[in-house]
């Protein structure tokens, strides 16, 4: 049997090892997957136990302990994790944690399955935090037209689109978001955690096939429902992005690829 576990404080809510018991049924692997409060002094020690047991052969990491992942994982890790600096994925190779980054590649499987294909697409960001940090790079490796980024603090998207340095990729203020015409604008902000509006502006959607929040919740967020009412033509939530960055996680370790549909729409609150 091989064990996982997620990582996190809290983490009594995380949906995790519903999520990856789903995926050994279906692709026919043995785990035990379990949640793991790690004491914020001990995180780094409470991992190394896990990893102790040679069954042990993956983790999951989440708040607020992805930037002590990355430091663990630093010189093994993929080009989002090192963007973002944070990790939420630890596989031990050899003895040796990889880490990873799969919030991207969660994103960009569910647009795909939602939208079909980002090439030509003008592509709008909102919000300079440790999500969009991880999801940049995964988006333009997709061919889209171009790429922005607003945020309510300028100063962080122009920090972001610095270190990614890619001729598509363009940090823009309030002022310009009507102008870019975005097809698919991200919500990657907290906002809708406390019921607010990111940066906005009521013209922007004239153009959008998509509004996407990465937040997820029973009900509409507070972005997909403004969104709606300015002309989106779809919106949808981030819980799809939860099951594939999952999914993205267990074929790192298993090498095996779960079908999400089924378990996205089992498990959507
Ligand atoms: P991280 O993901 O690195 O933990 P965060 O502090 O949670 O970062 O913030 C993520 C993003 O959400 C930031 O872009 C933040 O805007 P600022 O850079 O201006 O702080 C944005 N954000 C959070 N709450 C917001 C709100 N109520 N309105 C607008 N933007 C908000």
């Amino acid at each position: 049997m091989k064990k996982f576990a997620v990582f996190g404080n809290p983490i009594s809510q995380s949906l995790s090892p519903a999520i990856h018991h789903m995926f050994a049924d279906l692709t026919g692997e043995t785990i035990q997957y379990e949640k793991i409060e790690a004491p914020i002094e001990g995180f780094e020690d409470t991992v190394t136990n896990f990893f102790a047991d040679e069954r042990a052969v993956g983790c999951n990491v989440t708040v607020p302990f992805k930037e002590r992942a990355f430091k663990l994982s630093e010189a093994n890790c993929n080009e989002e994790a090192a963007t973002a600096k944070a990790v939420n994925t630890l596989h031990k190779v050899n003895g040796c944690l990889n880490g990873y980054t799969t919030d991207g590649m969660g994103l960009v499987a569910d647009l795909l399955s939602t939208t079909g294909s980002l090439s030509g697409k003008r592509i709008l960001l909102i919000g300079a935090g440790g999500a969009t940090r991880g999801v940049a790079g995964p988006l333009l490796r997709e061919n889209p037209e171009s790429l922005f980024i607003a945020n309510r603090t300028f100063a962080k998207a122009q920090a972001i689109v610095s270190d990614i340095a890619n001729p598509k990729f363009e940090a823009i203020t309030a002022d310009e978001l009507v102008s870019v015409e975005a097809h698919i604008i991200i919500n990657c902000t907290s906002a809708s955690l406390t019921g607010d509006l990111p940066v906005v502006s009521e013209s922007m959607f004239g153009k959008c096939e998509l509004a996407y929040d990465m937040v997820y919740s029973s009900q509409p967020t507070r972005f997909m429902q403004y969104a709606a009412e300015k002309g989106a033509a779809a919106t949808r939530d981030g819980f799809g992005m939860l099951v594939e960055q999952a999914a993205a996680a267990f074929t790192i370790w298993t090498g095996k690829t779960p079908e999400t549909a089924g378990v996205i729409q089992k498990l959507r609150p």
